[in-house]
């Protein structure tokens, strides 16, 4: 099952809205075949493993394999494994696609095979929190990051943010946009950073770039902005009423426009997460600025949190990381769960979960 992980994890956000699945096929107690899934519509973990084993009595899958429903596109694994004459399936974690759930197993069972579940759940579940939450809630996965001073500030009262972290920490940032499906940024840093939001690790721009998500709910982003060269697609959230000429020019520049409500505090951020979700994005990687962190914290959107804090302090009346309405009391203060610390070059890493969602048990 730690081969199959290890699969797993090389193919991490590259088969969106597909969930990224290892499997290892065993004979006589070798490994004597290998597969993870290929992108949308190309083949799945098990067909691939099955076809580099030729046979093979034990598959070891991290995923409940898929069965069929109707608009399926590839073959279902479910199929591909009884014909193989595999007697036995380890899997990993149950399917959250209602469409799947508890019906891989049955339908196994029924052709004879004999299932264990649950060998390397938590760290299956730990890798696929994107798929299974897109599945469960029919929203993506929020990863809220941010790059603040020791005093939580993310840019100085002008607005210079450049750079607060090292080049070690900015190279982390660049690997995390090169699995997501979307960065998404409002547009106070969008028109203050002129961003290209693309994922550029070890310095080389990647030819699979996330969907670039900008809040723009006034219209104020210029079709000159840089990111409209750069490679990837481009989509700008804003409100019915933005004015339908700026729109147009944007649109020409090669953005896709989604429209949503608008209140007080800014755009349907529902709305928004749930368009996204239908258009297949598992993960948004919320790169800021504090005032769209604070509606993503205050509206319970955010799943994870990546703090890079740097050993410098700002002062002044500098930007907050988060600001938004947050808490009242002390005590209500949102606490990470399962949180680690690491040093990252001279900066320092904080990582957690917000327990807005979490996986539904097994
Ligand atoms: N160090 C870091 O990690 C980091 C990261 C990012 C940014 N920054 C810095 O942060 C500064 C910008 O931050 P900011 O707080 O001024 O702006 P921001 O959060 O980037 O953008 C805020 C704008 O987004 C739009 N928006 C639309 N819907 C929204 C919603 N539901 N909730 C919140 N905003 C919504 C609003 O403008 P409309 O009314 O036009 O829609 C709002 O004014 C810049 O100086 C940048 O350099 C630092």
């Amino acid at each position: 099952m730690q081969q199959a992980l290890k699969a797993a994890h090389l193919k991490r956000g590259l088969t969106s809205p597909n969930p990224w699945v290892g499997a290892v096929v065993v004979r006589d107690g070798q490994i004597v075949g290998e597969g993870a899934t290929m992108p949308a519509g190309g083949e799945h973990a098990e067909a691939q493993a099955l076809a580099s084993a030729k046979s093979g009595d034990t598959l070891y899958v991290t995923l409940e394999p898929c069965t069929p429903f109707p608009g399926k596109r590839t073959r279902p694994c479910v199929e591909a494994i009884t014909e193989a004459g595999i007697n036995r399936v380890v899997i990993a974690l149950l399917d959250s696609d209602p469409r799947v759930r508890g019906r891989g197993i049955t339908l196994l069972r029924e052709a004879g095979v004999q299932i264990e579940i649950g060998d390397g759940a938590a760290e299956a579940q730990t890798l696929l929190r994107p798929y299974l939450k897109h599945r469960e809630t029919g929203s993506p996965y929020v990863i809220a990051k941010f790059a603040a001073t020791l005093d939580g500030r993310i840019a100085t009262a002008e607005g210079d943010s450049q750079w607060l972290t090292g080049e070690p920490a900015r190279e982390r940032a660049h690997r995390q946009r090169n699995w997501v499906d979307s960065v998404l940024v409002g547009s106070g840093t969008a028109i203050a950073d002129d961003p290209s939001l693309t994922a550029r690790p070890n310095g080389r721009t990647m030819a699979r770039q996330p969907l670039r998500v900008i809040l723009d709910g006034r219209g104020r982003l210029s079709p000159e902005a840089r990111m409209f060269q750069e490679p990837g697609r481009t989509l700008i959230a804003t409100s019915y009423e933005a004015n339908s000429v700026w729109k147009a020019r944007l649109a020409t520049a090669g953005a896709q426009i989604v429209e949503c409500e608008q209140s007080s505090r800014g755009l349907n951020l529902n709305q928004l997460l749930a368009t996204l979700a239908q258009r297949g994005v598992l993960s948004v990687w919320a790169e800021g600025g504090g005032t769209v962190l604070g509606s993503l914290f205050d509206g319970d959107h955010v799943d994870e949190v990546w703090a890079f804090l740097a050993p410098s302090i700002i002062g002044g009346s500098g930007i907050a990381a988060v600001g938004g309405k947050g808490v009242t009391r002390a005590t209500d203060a949102l606490r990470l769960r399962e949180s680690t610390v690491e040093m990252v070059g001279e900066d320092i890493l904080v990582r957690g979960y917000t327990g807005a969602w979490s996986p539904q048990p097994q």
